[in-house]
């Protein structure tokens, strides 16, 4: 019942009568294979410098109405340090692709987060599997990395200047040296069509994804994509209830994006699929300048706030908030 053909897979998308049944089946898939417990992961976006042009990112390089800002190391590391004291258990490091942040700085800063004792993610874009390497010799554990989407025309379309193929080798060799491999998509990029949606989720199964993350798409106003409508809410859930259902045993976000479109949107997705949330863990002076997509949540929340608000709006749904690192449980 649980293996979807591509076919079903679109019919389902297509057909929004049968979404109660969708989101049910999802949720109850999430608790007989991850459970209740929600991981929060603390979430560190360390610079916004980006040599990309995403055409719907608002740190795309050509836009130079946003400040830049890079966070020294010293700093980053008392991110992660107040992070790990206020109970997170995985830190992320998120930033633009900026080449400030060579093998030896993040490997210096790895080290470093590791000796806090806890899990650590990357999501720094496109590197040399010799980089890649360096980075799981240090210590991290988990590297996120979207495919945004698998229609290779769009992907080229979306994304200037940058090979779909070298997209799908960083995703082999992360796997090839062990990270927990987080990938994901954008959902109503223009011209994206169902059908390649439904080959986004089997895409995931395919590669055998530890983690994806799934939002929709936020225009931006400085981007070339600024007149074009924003992503559908309800599609993007039902991208991501299909996604646990195939998937079983994977971490899944809240995302981000999710609660921009709506005010409940992480909640929703926690009974749709999700058992993860990402907080953000820098202060309110760096938030607003991290502008991926226009009217992100908590810019102005400081990182004890958005903690004590996230855990009590996933106890108010009867969750709780886990205690380990939340690897992917494996073979249940
Ligand atoms: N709207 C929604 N999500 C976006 N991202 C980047 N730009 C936007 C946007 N305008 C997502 C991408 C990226 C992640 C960090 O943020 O999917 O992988
Ligand atoms: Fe930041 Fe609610 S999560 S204030």
């Amino acid at each position: 019942m649980n293996e979807f053909s591509k076919d079903n897979l679109i019919d389902i998308l297509e057909d929004d009568s049968k979404n109660d049944w969708l989101f049910s089946l999802a949720d109850t898939v999430r608790k007989e294979h991850v459970g209740d417990e929600v991981h929060l992961r603390g979430l560190i976006e360390f610079s916004n410098i980006c040599k990309c042009q995403c055409k719907y990112c608002g740190l795309r390089s050509e836009n130079r109405e946003i400040e830049r800002y890079r966070i020294s190391e010293d700093n980053i590391v008392s991110y992660a340090k107040h992070a790990s004291e206020m109970g997170y258990r995985t830190v992320v490091l998120q930033s633009g692709e900026d080449k400030f942040f060579d093998a030896d700085v993040m490997c210096r800063i790895i080290s470093r987060i590791k000796d806090l004792d806890v899990a650590l993610t990357l999501s720094i874009g496109e590197r040399s599997f010799d980089e890649y390497k360096a980075f799981k010799a240090s210590g991290a554990d988990r590297y996120l990395i979207r495919i945004e989407t698998t229609d290779k025309n769009l992907y080229e379309k979306m994304h200037p200047n940058m090979d779909f193929n070298n997209r799908i080798r960083c995703l082999e060799d992360l796997k090839t040296l062990g990270f927990e491999v987080g990938t994901g998509c954008l959902v109503g990029l223009p011209e994206q069509t169902v059908e390649s949606l439904a080959e986004d989720i089997l895409f995931f199964k395919e590669i055998d994804a530890d983690m994806v993350g799934i939002g929709p798409f936020i225009p931006h106003p400085q981007t070339p994509l600024n007149s074009c409508e924003h992503g559908s809410f309800t599609l993007a859930l039902k991208v991501m209830a299909l996604t646990r259902i195939l998937l079983k045993n994977i971490n899944i976000p809240a995302t981000t994006a999710m609660e921009t479109l709506n005010p409940n949107g992480r909640i929703i997705a926690l009974q749709s699929g999700a058992n993860v949330v990402m907080p953000n863990v820098t202060t309110s002076e760096y938030r607003e300048k991290y502008e991926i997509y226009p009217n992100k949540i908590c810019i102005h929340e400081e990182p004890d706030k958005c903690r004590n608000c996230i855990e009590a709006k996933i106890h108010s749904i009867g969750r709780t908030i886990s205690k380990d690192c939340g690897f992917r449980l494996k073979n249940k």
